[in-house]
């Protein structure tokens, strides 16, 4: 029997292809399960970009998908890039553009301030500008970074491949006009959302306590977003599902609390600028303490054009109408207010009472 043969290239390793990548990169790595405010968040000189930058890679994400902040300087402009991974952009603080274009092809340039949402597509070549000559411009993104580096794990192959992925983007003049197209289950499909902090949302009863929401699919990405509110006074129910659901929050104060089942809990004190990650198949719970509405943004796996059959391994995929809006008295993945832990309402009962803030939770129980 021949010998075994010798690796072309590599030696055993601990870390992953991608966290081989991101420590060569000489910029912060942020862990753990909470950023409390991105708009502060240390950032270091980036020389990929040509700006600042962090990476955030939060327990939660398993690894499948990652988050960076970059920074433009004020009048400055960052290199043009291209990869073979999904971007998901959310700008935290200033304005500016951004120039997309598919090699050779004619540019396209949009205007973005901070609230805007959108995504460069999918190894299409993009540029961001400062707008503002005297204040710096900062974003958060979410990509597919580690399932696609850990996958191929050759650098070359990700960010200098030729390969045009015509059927998301082939230059379509309107395509960041921000127009869209809706569909049932209040599902949003578009390229550019102006701004998220302000964007018209639907009732959503399933998640309980006069929430509202809206989905999007955007690029014609994998990845995908939603963003969800909910009244003064209230909390929504507790869920679960798969990993690497970045929340952003985008108004309101509250905490949120997650735990994997059976097991204490983590409580997360958030404020406008806060990210938190709840891990995969932790049950978490979002609750406004505060004076106004409380929004999020999430940035996520789940769309419901591209699935990736992650609701076939461990039921429906997060927010996808499927198991998590499902009590798991029945097999789903939502836990009733009537079946909650008890020391749940009392926690918020006294959060509510230290800021003064009425508590309108009974009404949505059943048990009185
Ligand atoms: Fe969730």
């Amino acid at each position: 029997m021949a010998e075994p043969k010798e690796a072309a290239t590599g030696t055993l390793s601990e870390l992953t292809s991608y966290e081989k990548w991101i420590q060569g990169e000489g910029i912060p790595i942020h862990t753990g399960f909470f950023v409390e405010d991105l708009r502060t968040l240390a950032l270091e000189p980036w020389e990929r970009k040509g700006g600042l930058g962090a990476f955030i890679n939060l327990e939660g994400t398993g690894q499948t998908n990652d988050a960076y902040v970059c920074e433009i300087p004020p009048g400055g402009s960052l290199k043009p890039q291209r990869h073979l991974f999904e971007e998901l952009i959310f700008v935290l603080s200033g304005r500016g553009a951004t120039t997309v274009w598919q090699e050779g092809g004619k540019k396209l340039t949009f205007e973005w301030q901070a609230g805007s949402l959108f995504s460069p597509p999918l190894n299409a070549w993009h540029q961001h500008f400062n707008g503002q000559g005297d204040q710096p411009a900062r974003y958060v993104a979410v990509t597919t970074a580690p399932t696609m580096i850990n996958l191929l794990h050759n650098l070359d192959f990700i960010f200098n491949n030729p390969f045009q992925f015509r059927d998301r983007f082939s230059g379509e003049d309107d395509y960041f006009s921000g127009h869209g197209v809706s569909f049932p289950g209040r599902v949003w499909d578009t390229n550019f959302v102006a701004d998220v902090t302000n964007f018209k949302l639907s009732t959503w009863e399933a998640r309980g306590a006069g929430g509202s929401n809206v989905m999007f699919e955007l690029a014609n990405n994998t990845m995908a977003a939603h963003i969800s509110e909910f009244p003064v006074g209230t909390y929504k129910k507790a869920h679960r599902h798969g990993p690497g659901a970045h929340v952003f929050i985008i108004g309101g104060k509250g905490y949120s609390l997650l735990w994997p089942e059976g097991q204490e809990m983590t409580r997360i004190d958030w404020r406008v600028g806060s990210l938190f990650v709840p891990p995969e198949r932790w049950f978490h719970q979002h609750f406004n303490a505060g004076a106004d509405p409380a929004r999020y943004l999430a940035l996520r796996w789940g769309s419901r054009k591209y699935r990736r059959g992650e609701e076939i391994a461990r039921g429906r995929d997060v927010n996808t109408a499927g198991k998590s809006e499902i009590s798991v008295k029945l097999g789903g993945d939502q836990i009733e207010y009537d079946d909650e832990d008890p020391r749940i309402l009392q926690m918020f009962n006294e959060a509510c009472a230290k800021v003064g803030v009425e508590v309108k939770m009974v009404r949505f129980f059943q048990k009185k």
